[in-house]
């Protein structure tokens, strides 16, 4: 395949990122299919994490909450604004939304919310300052060491069969 100097542009900062190996840090949120401001509900009406994602302490996986949890409130509020005409349309139809994911380890990691939850681990340490993100994104590299780097200095098991069965 013939490669133009501009496509080698393209894949440059690819490759560096390979290289570097920390490129998975501070990515840029994803799109999604709805603009859904985390600093408006976290930041200026305080409501808490786990009024929405309110398994991260119970399952494994932290959930998304259902349209009908947004409905409560935006049946009556802000009902009239375009994003909120588009939630309502969800919800009419009965149909999920499909959130683009913006954490993904790879499946041979082994990543459970609820140790670190119960241990006191705060969202913040792993997600940064939500509350203050028009849109949430990655800030954590999520590479082994970083991992590693915690698990050691609070004294966590680092044993591989803990991250990898
Ligand atoms: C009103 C409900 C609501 C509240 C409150 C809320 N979230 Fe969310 N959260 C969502 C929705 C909806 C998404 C999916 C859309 C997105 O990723 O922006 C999401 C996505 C996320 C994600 C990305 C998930 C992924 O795909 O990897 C993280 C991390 C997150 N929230 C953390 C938090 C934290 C931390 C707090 C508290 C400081 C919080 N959220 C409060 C509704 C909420
Ligand atoms: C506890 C009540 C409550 C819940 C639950 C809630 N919201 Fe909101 N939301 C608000 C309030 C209050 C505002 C600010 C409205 C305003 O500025 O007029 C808002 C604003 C928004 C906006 C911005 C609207 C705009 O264009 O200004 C979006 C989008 C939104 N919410 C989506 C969601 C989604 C999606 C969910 C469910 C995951 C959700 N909300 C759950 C109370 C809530
Ligand atoms: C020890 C670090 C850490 C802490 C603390 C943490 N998270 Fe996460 N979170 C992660 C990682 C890593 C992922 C990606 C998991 C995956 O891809 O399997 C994630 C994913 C998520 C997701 C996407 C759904 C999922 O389970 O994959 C949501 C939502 C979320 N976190 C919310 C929260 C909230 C809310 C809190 C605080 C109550 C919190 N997290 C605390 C590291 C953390
Ligand atoms: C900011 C600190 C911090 C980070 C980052 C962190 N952890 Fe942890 N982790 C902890 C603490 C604290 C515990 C609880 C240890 C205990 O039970 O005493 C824990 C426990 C665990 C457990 C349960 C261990 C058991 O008791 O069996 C798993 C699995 C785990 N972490 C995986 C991960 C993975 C995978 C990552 C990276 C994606 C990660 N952790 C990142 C602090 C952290
Ligand atoms: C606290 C959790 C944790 C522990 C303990 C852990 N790993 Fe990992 N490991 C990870 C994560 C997270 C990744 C994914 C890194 C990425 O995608 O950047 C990973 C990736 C890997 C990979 C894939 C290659 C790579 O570097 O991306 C190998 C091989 C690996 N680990 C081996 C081990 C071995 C061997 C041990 C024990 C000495 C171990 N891991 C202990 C979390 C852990």
């Amino acid at each position: 395949m013939f490669l133009s100097p501009a496509r080698v542009l393209l894949l440059a900062p690819l490759t560096l990122c390979l290289a570097a190996a920390g490129c998975r840090s501070a990515k840029a949120a994803p799109e999604q299919p709805i603009d859904f401001p985390h600093d408006v509900h976290v930041g200026t009406y305080k409501m808490d994490c786990q009024y929405c994602h309110s398994s991260v302490d119970k399952s494994q996986f932290a959930n998304i909450p259902a349209v009908g949890t947004c409905m409560g409130c935006h049946r009556i509020t802000a009902r009239d604004k375009p994003r909120i005409q588009q939630l309502t349309k969800y919800s009419q139809e009965g149909k999920s939304i499909p959130w683009t994911r913006v954490h993904d380890l790879p499946d041979f990691v082994h990543f459970t919310h609820r140790p670190h939850i119960r241990n006191g681990v705060a969202c913040a340490e792993c997600h940064g300052d939500v509350g203050k993100m028009e849109a949430v994104r990655q800030v954590a590299p999520l590479s082994m060491g970083w991992c590693l780097d915690c698990h050691l200095e609070r004294k966590a098991p680092t044993d591989c069969l803990v991250c990898h069965f």
